[in-house]
């Protein structure tokens, strides 16, 4: 079995931390965890077989998409993008390389105003217990996935303390603060995840979600770490974006589906 670096371990173990708030994390094997979050079947994000750290038998394999496909959920598995053993025994197993997802760091202050974008016209607030559902509805509507709230709140509320939630107000004119974005910090591991980074349409373009990073960063020197990191998928194309903030890229992870419709494998 390869030894990977600390560093890529913390990431990896500080990534499945934050799943297993999200989803159902079942431990099939030693180091393989699979995470189920049947109401949220399509993302997959949530549902996946984590082989970034772990090799799997094909016997196993099956065993693990079963899982999935009992639930009828498509079988999702994640795989380091220099394994190609794992990536072949994938192929020959009925799967397809559906996307990327590249896993970003962040080791200095991001750059808070290029285009003097004015930051005084906006705050970002640590949520209370009792703010929680402002900020799932911000999410949702930031990921347009407000189907989801009800789901979303429930694991939440459930995880509150194990997560650090910032929202960002947004002011325009005259009227009241409104709420126009969001983040959720995870930290585990000695380093820091910045997930669920997202602003609400109508407030794009304005610098909030610039504002929640740099507020993100600020937490790794508070708690004394190194970098702040995050992940993020190729098909959402923002490396640009995180390029700005003066994100690296730290490696690359490939996601492999095998879909599962009705019994039979399509
Ligand atoms: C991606 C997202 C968070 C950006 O939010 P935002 O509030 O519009 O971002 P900001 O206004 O702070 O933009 C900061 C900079 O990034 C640029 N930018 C914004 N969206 C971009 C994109 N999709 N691609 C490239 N650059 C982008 C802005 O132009 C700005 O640059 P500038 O200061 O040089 O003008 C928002 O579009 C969103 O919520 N998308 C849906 C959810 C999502 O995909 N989240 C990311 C998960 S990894």
């Amino acid at each position: 079995m390869k030894r990977f670096a600390e560093p890529y371990l913390n990431m990896e173990a500080n990534e499945e931390g934050f799943c297993s708030l999200w989803a159902d994390r079942i431990r099939i094997y030693k180091d393989i965890h699979l995470f189920i979050n049947k109401k949220m079947p399509s993302d997959y994000f949530y549902n996946r077989l984590n082989l970034c750290n772990a090799e799997i038998s094909s016997e196993r394999l099956k065993k693990a998409e079963h899982r999935y496909f009992m639930n009828n959920i498509n079988c999702y598995v994640y795989v380091h993008e220099k394994n190609a053993d794992s990536q072949r025994m994938l192929i020959r197993a009925g799967f397809r390389w559906i996307d990327t997802m590249d896993v970003l760091t962040l080791a200095r202050e991001p750059d808070l105003d290029s285009k003097n974008k004015t930051p005084t016209d906006m705050s970002i607030i640590k949520v209370k217990h009792a703010d929680v559902s402002n900020w799932v509805s911000t999410f949702c509507d930031s990921f347009e996935i407000l189907e989801m709230q009800a789901e979303i709140k429930q694991r939440i509320e459930r995880s509150f303390d194990k997560m650090i939630l910032l929202i960002s107000y947004a002011c325009s004119g005259n009227s009241a603060p409104q709420v126009g974005g969001c983040c959720a910090l995870f930290i585990n591991r000695g380093i820091i995840g910045l997930y669920c980074l997202g602003t609400i349409p109508k407030f794009r373009g304005r610098g909030l979600a610039r504002k929640l990073v740099a507020n993100g960063f600020q937490y790794t020197s508070n708690y004394d770490l190194d970098y702040l990191f995050l992940q993020t998928f190729e098909s959402q194309d923002l490396s640009a974006f995180y390029s700005k903030f003066g994100f690296k890229l730290a490696y690359k992870k490939r996601v492999f589906e095998k879909k599962y419709h009705n019994g039979f494998i399509v």
